[in-house]
Order: structure tokens, then sequence, then C-alpha cells
């Protein structure tokens, strides 16, 4: 069901002590908004703060899973681990996993097919990078990414998929999209679904900007008919800045 959501992702900050202290903060915002709201911490903070946030509206988020129930994969987190600490949602596919870790499409399709078969629910990234924008080549490269992660699944998969659309050339550099260039890319993506699976698929389908989305401009990206709310980086570290663009719809 499309809804508005705005999910924080904290990348790899915040130790235990950090994590306490923030989302200490985070309980003492208030909203009006009717957006979900989520916040990914790092793997060793997730249990205490899903015990921290239980009793609140913020629903606390896995950043990455693998794709294998269990084994020899040292340093990794399986779906059943996450659930295993109340974990019901997970980010796959973001752009710093396909770069820094070379994460595929092919890999991610496993990932997204292994959070499905644990009835996660998936938020999926993907985006092109500068070089992609400048040839106005963002919407070839957007589409291969979509359907060579998701283009198998069967139509009923995508209630358990939101999708993030994070232009790499926006991430971390204070360079947003502009709120056209998001909703046009919003849009290719909605007729893209629409074109494969329908338009119950499309029309229900929450769509999520992320690249430098701050309490400045939250407001004008979310007031785009195809942009359904945020994933939040370097903002989603402070509890204001975060609820600011919380309280931007
Ligand atoms: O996953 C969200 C993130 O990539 C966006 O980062 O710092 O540009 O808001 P930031």
């Amino acid at each position: 069901m499309r809804k508005n959501i705005v999910a924080g992702n904290w990348k790899m900050n915040n130790d235990l002590v950090q994590t306490e202290s923030l989302i200490s903060n985070l309980k003492n915002q208030t909203t009006t908004s009717n957006a979900e709201v989520m916040v990914a911490p790092a793997f060793t903070n997730l249990y205490q703060a899903k015990q921290a946030l239980e009793s609140s509206n913020v629903e606390v988020i896995a950043q990455n899973m693998h794709f294998a129930e269990n084994g020899a994969y040292t340093g990794e987190i399986s779906a059943s681990m996450l659930k295993s600490v109340g974990i019901k949602t997970v980010i796959l596919g973001h752009s710093e996993r396909r770069e820094y870790f070379n994460e595929t499409d092919e890999t991610l399709a496993k990932k997204v097919d292994a959070a499905l078969a644990n009835n996660l629910r998936v938020i999926f990234c993907f985006g092109e990078v500068l070089a992609d924008r400048k040839s106005n080549n963002q919407e070839a490269v957007v589409e291969s990414q979509i359907s060579n992660a998701l283009f198998h699944l069967k139509a009923d998969a995508f209630k358990n998929i939101v999708l993030a659309y994070e232009p790499v050339w926006a991430i971390g550099t204070g360079e947003t999209a502009s709120p056209e260039q998001a909703q046009d890319m919003h849009a290719f993506i909605r007729k893209t679904l629409a074109a494969k699976y329908g338009s119950d698929v499309a029309d229900n389908m929450s769509i999520l900007y992320g690249g430098s989305c701050k309490p400045g401009n939250a407001k004008e990206i979310f007031s785009k008919p195809d942009v359904d709310g945020g994933l939040i980086g370097g903002a989603a570290l402070n509890a204001d800045d975060f609820f600011a663009i919380v309280n931007a719809f």
C-alpha cells in the first residue's frame, strides 16, 4: 500500500552510547506527519535501538543483510538474525554497498529473494552516477538496476517492497536533485513498473527520494506527486533535523 515514509540511514555512525543519546532525542520529538518513520542503526546497535523505540512510532530497520540463511560468511548477517531481534524491514542495494562492496544486480536479486522469503519488507535502493546524469542516461541506468534485481518477482511481491531513488551524485554531497529531477525520475519509475506489472502495483508503490535531503528542501521535494518520502543520511544523525524532514509532510 502506497504511504509516506521517512527513513534515516545512519550508515557507519554512532556507537552504543551515541545511539542511545540520539534515540533519546528522537523520542522527545513530536510530529503531526502522516509519514511512517524509520531509523537504520548499525548492526551492533539494532537490539538496543529496537528495545528503546518499542513503544514509539519509529520503526528500527537494518541497513543490509546477506542472502544466505546461514554459513561460512564471516562478518555477515542473515535475515533470520535480523528477525530474531525484531527487525521487519531491511535496506538493500544502497549505492555504497554497490560501490565499496561490489554488490551486483545479481547479488541484490538474491538478497531481495531472501528478505521476501523471510517476510521482511525491502527498501530497494538504486540511482545513477554523475557521468550517467551528464550524458542523460539516468533512465536507462535506473531501469536496468530495477529490472535486473526485481523483475523476476511476481506482482504480489511488490506489496513488501519500497523503492528508493538515490542519485549517487547527490548522496552526501549537498548537491540535491531538484524537485523536478526527482519527480521526473519517480514518474519514470512508476511508469516502468506499470508497464511490467500494471497500474495496481505502480500506483501502490512508495517511491522515496534520497540524496542530500535536508530540512530546507524536503517540503518541496515531498510535495511532488510521485515522491512518497525520503531516505535520509546525514540529516538523520540529528533528531531535530530528521523530524523537521518527517514534518515536511
Ligand atoms: O541512504 C540515504 C543516503 O544515501 C543519503 O545520504 O547524507 O545525502 O542524506 P545524504
